[in-house]
Parts: structure tokens; C-alpha cells; sequence
């Protein structure tokens, strides 16, 4: 179980000080399947990368499973099996695409077999990647499948995907879709997706609808989706919101 508690995000700007979170307090039980979504500039990223490790926040305390997790970086966080796909990949020049599974994999040796099923999982021909290199010569797309597909073969417990939609396909996406139901149905790991994508929201057990560095509502589909509705036809959150702080 992951809890957040009393989490705060804030940043020094040219302007001033900047509250990215504020009092954000949330706990995800084991092996759900969490969509937070909400309008661009709300937060999610942010929160996310609390989650991993990858920002430390003002104040507040990460907890997980138990232990507080608060100051441990992302290597230690990874060890208890947290993963994070960014919204924007990284690229590795010089690494193949299976070196980059294996990596991911823990350095275990990953048969050329296992490397193909993550890759066909998130639709890509395996036998056109293994040995491509992770670089700028692969699409956005497909740079994002891969990312994808390296949180998969982590095989963490806790999996993070940051719009695993963005830039994909929509042949590729229903793929992705399938997976992420699949993975979700076997009930090995607890899933947060950052997605805008309707498809994806309604694959939730909660959604989290993060705006404004708060969260805004959370429940299940049918008592947020309406409320997600309201949100989107009235004026623009993030304007409105701003106007009313
Ligand atoms: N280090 C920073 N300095 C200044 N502003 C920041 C910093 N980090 C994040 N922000 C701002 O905090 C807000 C939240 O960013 P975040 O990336 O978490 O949003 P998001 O909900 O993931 O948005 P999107 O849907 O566009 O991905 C944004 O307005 C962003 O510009
Ligand atoms: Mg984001």
C-alpha cells in the first residue's frame, strides 16, 4: 500500500515561490489500478515523481508499504519495486533495445523470447527493435512503446506510467489498452496511469482528478465522470482555478 501524507511541492521561481502541490493526502491499496488525470499544468507528473523518488517534496511523507520512504532516492525506491515510465523518455545512445530490457530486467539474462513478448505487448514488431539503439533515430512513438515495454520487463510491483498514450498510434494504443487490462486482471501489481485518454480512465478502480497542485475529486467512473464532464464543459479549470486563488 502506498500512502501519501500531507505531501507538498514547492519551487523558488524568478517570480517568487511556487506551490506545484499543496496538502495532497492519498493512499493507494495494494494491486489497484489508480488513473490520475486532470488538466494540463495540475500536477500529476509532479506527483508521480514524488512517487519515485525522482523530486523530494517540501513537506509530507511517502510511505510504502509500512516504511517511509520519504528520503530514499530512486535506486533504493526501485529496489522495493517501484517503476516509473517517463512522459518523455530518455534516450540511450550506443544502448540496444534488449540491452535496455535486460537492464531493466535486473541484469538477468532475458531470453531473446521474453525480450519479444514485452515488445509485442506494447505492440511492436520485436524482430525490426532488439537491435536498434535506443536513440534519436526512433519515433516518439516508438520510443515511448519502448519505455513501456522497460517497465514491464522491471516487473515491479508498483508500475508508474506517465500518458503511456502520448504520440502512440491508435492501433498501438488498443494494444497498450489490452495489456494494461490484462496486467490489471492478474492482479500482480499495483498500477498508477497518468492518462487523459477515456479508454484508459474507464480500465480504473479510482480515478484521481489532480488539479491545481490539489486533488480536485477522486472515486470510481461513475460518480468522477460526470463530475469530469462539468469540469470540462464549464469554464477552463486551470484559468478558472487560477483566477479564484
Ligand atoms: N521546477 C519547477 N519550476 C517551476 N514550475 C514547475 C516546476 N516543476 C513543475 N512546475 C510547474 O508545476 C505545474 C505542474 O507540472 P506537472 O508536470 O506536474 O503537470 P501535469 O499535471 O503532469 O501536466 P501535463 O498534463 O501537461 O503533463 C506546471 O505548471 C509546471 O510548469
Ligand atoms: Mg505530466
Amino acid at each position: 500500500m502506498l500512502e501519501l501524507k500531507h505531501i507538498s511541492y514547492r519551487v523558488s521561481t524568478p517570480e517568487g515561490e511556487l506551490d506545484i502541490l499543496r496538502d495532497i493526502n492519498l493512499t493507494i491499496p495494494d494491486r489497484e489500478l489508480a488513473v490520475f488525470t486532470g488538466p494540463n499544468g495540475g500536477g500529476k507528473t509532479t506527483l508521480a515523481k514524488i512517487i519515485m523518488g525522482l523530486a523530494r517534496p517540501t513537506s509530507g511523507q511517502v510511505v510504502y508499504n509500512g516504511e517511509d520512504i520519504t528520503e530514499l532516492d530512486i535506486t533504493e525506491r526501485s529496489r522495493r519495486g517501484i517503476s516509473y515510465g517517463f512522459q518523455q523518455p530518455p534516450r540511450f545512445k550506443g544502448i540496444t533495445v534488449q540491452d535496455l530490457l535486460r537492464l531493466a530486467a535486473g541484469g538477468e539474462k532475458l531470453s531473446k523470447d521474453r525480450c519479444c513478448n514485452y515488445l509485442t505487448q506494447v505492440g511492436l514488431c520485436a524482430n525490426d527493435y532488439l537491435d536498434r539503439e535506443v536513440d534519436a533515430s526512433l519515433s516518439g512513438g516508438e520510443v515511448k512503446r519502448i519505455e513501456i515495454a522497460t517497465v514491464l520487463a522491471r516487473g515491479g510491483e508498483f508500475m508508474i506510467f506517465d500518458e503511456p498514450e502520448a504520440g502512440i498510434d491508435l492501433w498501438s494504443f488498443a494494444r497498450l489498452t489490452e495489456t494494461f487490462e490484462a496486467l490489471h486482471r492478474q492482479k500482480s501489481a499495483t498500477m498508477v496511469i497518468i492518462s487523459h485518454q477515456e479508454r484508459i480512465i474507464r480500465l480504473a478502480d479510482e480515478i484521481i482528478v489532480v488539479a491545481g497542485g490539489e486533488i480536485a475529486h477522486r472515486g470510481g467512473t461513475e460518480e468522477i465522470f460526470p463530475l469530469i464532464l462539468a469540469d470540462t464543459l464549464g469554464s477552463c479549470p486551470v484559468i478558472g482555478r487560477k483566477e479564484a486563488r
